[in-house]
C-alpha cells in the first residue's frame, strides 16, 4: 500500500475526502496534518480525530498545523459554507483521541524520512504546512513521490474572488512555495471539481448505509447542499477535495492533464491568489510543456459521484 500524508482544513468536503482515503485499499494514510482554512487548524484536528474514531482508525497520527497563513492572521474561516464547527453543525461523538506532539510540518518531514522515496502528499486546504515543511527542510521534495493539491482555477473563475480559489486565496505565498519546489505536482482546480457533484439521491444512499462514517458525511452534506443552491440552482454540492483524493489514489483517472508552467499570484492587487496556468496551445488537446512539473487536471475518465458513494458504503 502506498504511504500517504494528508493535509486538510477539515470542513465538509475534506471529510468526504478523508472518508474516501480511509476506504481506499490502494493507499495507507500514515499521517494527517491540519491547517486553518474552513475552520481553525485546532478545530480541523478535532473534526479529523472524531472522524478517525468513527472509522475505528485512531491509530493514524494527527498533527495540528499552522493557525495563521505565512503572511496573514487566520480570519475565522468559512462558517457560511461548512458551518461553525466545519462539519455542517453535525455533532460527532467525542473521540477520546488527541493530536500528537509535533506540528504538521514536523510530522511531514519525519514521514518523508520514514517512507523515503515512497511518500505521497495529498493536500486539500491552504498549503501553509507544506510551505513550512519546505522551509524546515528544503531537501523534502527529493524524498516525496508526488504532491496532489486541490486548488486553483485554470480557465474557470475563482470562488473567493473573480480569479482566486479558496485554498490558494487563504495562503498565496504558501501555494507559490509549493508550486516552486522541485517535485511533481498534480493540481486539481475548480475547473474539474465543480463539474463533479453529489446529488440528493447520493446523500440518501450515504444516510441509508450501515457505516457510521458514511451516515455522518451524509448528515454533513445537508448543510453543504444548502450553500450550493446558489451555484447549481438545486440542493447539490461540488466535490472539490474528494476529487483530488480520488485522482491521487487512482479511482478516478485524469485524462486531460497537461504538464504546464503555473505561477501563483502573491501580489496584493486584484490578481492575488490566481493560479496563472500557461494553457496556450492546449485548445486541441493536452500538450506537455518542456521543463514543467505541474500537471493541471482539466478532465477525468468518469464522474466521481457513484464511485465515491460506493467506496464510502462498501
Ligand atoms: C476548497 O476550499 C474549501 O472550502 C474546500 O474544503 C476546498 O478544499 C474549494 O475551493
Ligand atoms: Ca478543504
Amino acid at each position: 500500500r502506498r504511504p500517504v500524508y494528508f493535509d486538510c482544513d477539515t470542513g465538509i468536503d475534506d471529510s468526504l475526502a478523508l472518508a474516501y482515503l480511509l476506504a481506499s485499499p490502494e493507499i495507507e494514510l500514515v499521517g494527517i496534518g491540519t491547517v486553518s482554512g474552513n475552520v481553525s487548524a485546532a478545530q480541523a484536528a478535532e473534526n479529523t480525530l472524531r472522524i478517525l474514531a468513527l472509522a475505528g482508525r485512531g491509530d493514524i497520527p494527527v498533527a495540528v498545523g499552522a493557525h495563521d497563513a505565512l503572511t496573514r492572521a487566520f480570519e475565522g474561516g468559512a462558517p457560511h459554507v461548512h458551518g461553525s464547527n466545519g462539519i455542517g453543525e453535525v455533532e460527532l461523538p467525542e473521540s477520546g483521541l488527541t493530536a500528537i506532539d509535533l506540528d504538521a510540518a514536523q510530522l511531514l518531514v519525519r514521514l518523508s524520512h520514514e517512507y523515503e522515496g515512497r511518500l505521497e502528499i495529498i493536500t486539500v486546504g491552504p498549503t501553509t504546512n507544506i510551505a513550512l515543511a519546505l522551509r524546515l527542510d528544503p531537501t523534502l521534495p527529493s524524498r516525496v513521490v508526488e504532491v496532489t493539491a486541490m486548488g486553483g482555477a485554470a480557465f474557470a473563475s475563482g470562488n473567493v474572488t473573480p480569479v482566486a480559489e479558496a485554498n490558494i486565496w487563504n495562503d498565496p505565498e504558501a501555494a507559490a512555495e509549493l508550486i516552486a519546489a522541485p517535485w511533481p505536482v498534480v493540481l486539481v482546480p475548480l475547473d474539474v471539481t465543480v463539474e463533479n457533484t453529489l446529488e440528493e439521491s447520493h446523500r440518501q444512499q450515504l444516510l441509508d448505509s450501515d457505516r457510521p462514517l458514511a451516515r455522518a458525511v451524509g448528515e454533513m452534506l445537508d448543510f453543504y447542499f444548502d450553500f450550493y443552491v446558489e451555484l447549481y440552482g438545486r440542493r447539490s454540492s461540488a466535490l472539490h477535495d474528494p476529487l483530488a483524493a480520488a485522482i491521487a489514489v487512482g479511482g478516478v483517472v485524469a485524462t486531460n492533464a497537461p504538464l504546464v508552467d503555473v505561477v501563483v499570484d502573491a501580489t496584493h492587487g486584484p490578481g492575488r491568489g490566481q493560479t496563472i496556468c500557461d494553457l496556450r496551445g492546449q485548445r486541441l488537446g493536452p500538450v506537455d510543456q518542456t521543463g514543467a512539473h505541474v500537471r493541471v487536471v482539466l478532465g477525468t475518465d468518469r464522474p466521481l459521484d457513484a464511485h465515491l458513494v460506493e467506496r464510502l458504503t462498501a
